[in-house]
């Protein structure tokens, strides 16, 4: 029978006093319930909050094998009165099921989604962690749970939503490899979805570049290895004096929330923005010439990180991040809004009462 309506069953065992706020490493700490949706017969179903606990997986898993596995980070926050907000919830519903769309998955229904963010969140507002800049970070993910090893799309599937109190992703600023050997994904493959087989590519190209002393790729276009798409968990801006540019999503490029909200904010700013193209070669020849003035990357885990330098083909650029401007202002606009401390404009956040 279908069933979607919400239960919810609380935890006799919380471990939420066990947690240090102030030393929480990145996606280690797991809070006390998680949502749980079956799909099934065309339908979804079983929607449930439950303790967090782990699941039981059949070894011919077809996500396992395929990888038909898609997911989300978006961000709870608390305001200064104490109130637990939600960030753009709508806009990583609409992703995951463009995300979904791409790999012949399921939609999760919106209501269904913005139901399960703000219970959970509600219930785990205690795990909120206080400090401007931290945050409770959600991962809503689905994935294929047919029993069959058989190439094929699945008929069923898993949709859970776990939470994590977080920090800062990256702790320092960042050294970019533009790599011109390996691609992150190509016009009419999957780069503009969130799917974990994206993540997974990365890995290896990733592990080169950190072995030549660099914390990430930033990555180039397939077709020409020309033109900059991507840094490894962010997208990418170029300032340059007042005009802030960034990498127009092309089909390769993931469309970041944190993105759209700091070109909106710019906006509203009035700095000239610019989505377009932007080569590897214009980057490093701003650079040697003065022209650019920061680097940043943007992401729901990351916020904003700062870049102090790009390597290219033996030739390599640095940036002077005591002098930045922008990315700072950003960030303390976007932490700012997420804490109440900024009058949230845009109407953005959402407060869970
Ligand atoms: C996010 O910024 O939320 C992401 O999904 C990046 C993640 C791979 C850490």
């Amino acid at each position: 029978m279908i069933d979607t309506s919400l239960k919810i069953t609380k935890t006799q065992n919380s471990k939420l006093s066990t947690v240090d706020f102030s030393d929480i490493p990145f996606g280690k700490t797991f809070t006390d319930h998680m949502y749980v949706a079956d799909y099934k017969d065309g339908a979804w179903t079983n929607m449930e909050i439950v303790p967090f606990d782990n699941f039981s997986v059949h070894p011919a898993n077809i996500a396992w094998h395929y990888g038909q596995a898609i997911f989300e980070g978006m961000k709870a926050t608390k305001h200064e009165d104490g109130t637990p907000m939600l960030f753009r919830p709508e806009m990583h519903s609409d992703r995951i099921n463009k995300s979904a769309e791409r790999l012949a998955m399921p939609a999760f229904p919106k209501e269904a989604f913005m139901e399960a963010v703000y219970e959970l969140v509600k219930l785990e507002g205690g795990w909120i962690p206080p400090m401007e800049g931290s945050a409770l970070y959600l991962r809503p993910y689905m994935v294929a749970m047919d029993e069959f090893i058989g190439v094929q799309i699945s008929s069923t599937y898993k949709f859970v939503i776990f939470c994590c109190p977080v920090g800062p992703y990256y702790s320092k600023p960042l050294k970019l490899k533009a790599d011109d050997h390996f691609i992150r994904a190509a016009v009419g493959g999957t780069g503009e979805a969130k799917a974990a087989g994206n993540y997974a590519g990365s890995l290896y190209p990733t592990k080169l570049a950190k072995e030549e002393g660099f914390d990430q790729i930033m990555w180039l276009d397939a077709s020409e290895h020309h033109y900059v798409q991507e840094v490894g968990t962010m997208n990418i801006f170029f300032v340059f004096g007042n005009k802030v540019v960034t990498p127009a999503t092309d089909g390769a490029i993931l469309k970041g929330i944190t993105r759209i909200s700091l070109l909106e904010i710019l906006k509203q700013k009035g700095y000239e923005i610019e989505e377009r193209p932007v080569s590897i070669n214009e980057i490093m020849l701003g650079a040697q010439r003065g022209e650019l003035t920061e680097i940043f990357g943007s992401g729901t885990a990351a916020v904003i990180a700062n870049v102090q330098g790009i390597g290219y083909k033996g030739d390599s650029i640095s940036m002077d991040i005591s002098k930045y401007k922008i990315a700072p202002m950003l960030k303390d606009t976007i932490n700012g809004m997420r804490s109440g401390r900024i009058e949230d404009t845009f109407g953005w956040t959402i407060k869970v009462v």
